[in-house]
């Protein structure tokens, strides 16, 4: 009985001893390139997902395929683009907060707006909110300082993706 309790005493001091160790030894995993502490490691992913500009390169194609299904009547294409370009500036407000209230609009009226027309599958009324929807790009870049911007219809197809 002894001899176990000793025995159980050296096993927990080297239970104890081995987990400090390990404490004093942590390294934090490093990655091929993305390098650094934790924190640092964390503000390379950050800046390597881009702000707001890498999700408007998205939307700015999105809404030309988008134009260009609903010139062929292509609903099934033009109602995925627009959830893409729903998605795309969803995620983009996560990482771009502040320019949330500018998004209110587009998100909560002329994405629905755009979504009825696909839905009916009407060409007259998607064209006249696609419309729409190009007046209020171009008002959330007036919001956003960037009035520069300014969306038109698109003129020029360059998708390879074409209803037969
Ligand atoms: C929430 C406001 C907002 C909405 C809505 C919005 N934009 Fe933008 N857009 C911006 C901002 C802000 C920038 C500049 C980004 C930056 O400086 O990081 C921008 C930049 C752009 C750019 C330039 C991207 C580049 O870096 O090359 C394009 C193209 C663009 N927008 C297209 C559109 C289109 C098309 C729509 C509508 C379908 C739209 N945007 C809707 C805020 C918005």
């Amino acid at each position: 009985m002894k001899h176990l309790l000793k025995f159980l005493r050296l096993i927990t001091t080297i239970f104890v001893l081995t987990s400090c160790n390990s404490k004093d030894t942590y390294k934090p995993i490093q990655g091929k390139w993305i390098k650094g502490t934790e924190q640092e490691k964390l503000q390379t992913i950050e800046s390597q997902f881009r702000g707001f500009d890498k999700t408007m390169v998205e939307v700015g194609y999105r809404y030309q395929e988008l134009y260009w299904a609903g010139q062929d009547e292509n609903w099934d294409y033009a109602n995925y683009q627009l959830q893409k370009i729903n998605k795309a500036i969803k995620l983009g407000l996560q990482r771009r907060p502040k320019r949330a209230v500018s998004a209110e609009n587009f998100l909560n009226y002329v994405i629905p707006e755009v979504k009825k027309s696909i839905k009916a599958k009407n060409k007259v009324d998607f064209d006249n909110n696609f419309k729409m929807m190009r007046t209020n790009c171009s008002s959330c870049h007036m919001a956003e300082r960037v009035p520069s911007f300014t969306v038109q219809i698109p003129t020029d197809r360059q998708s390879p993706i074409r209803k037969e």
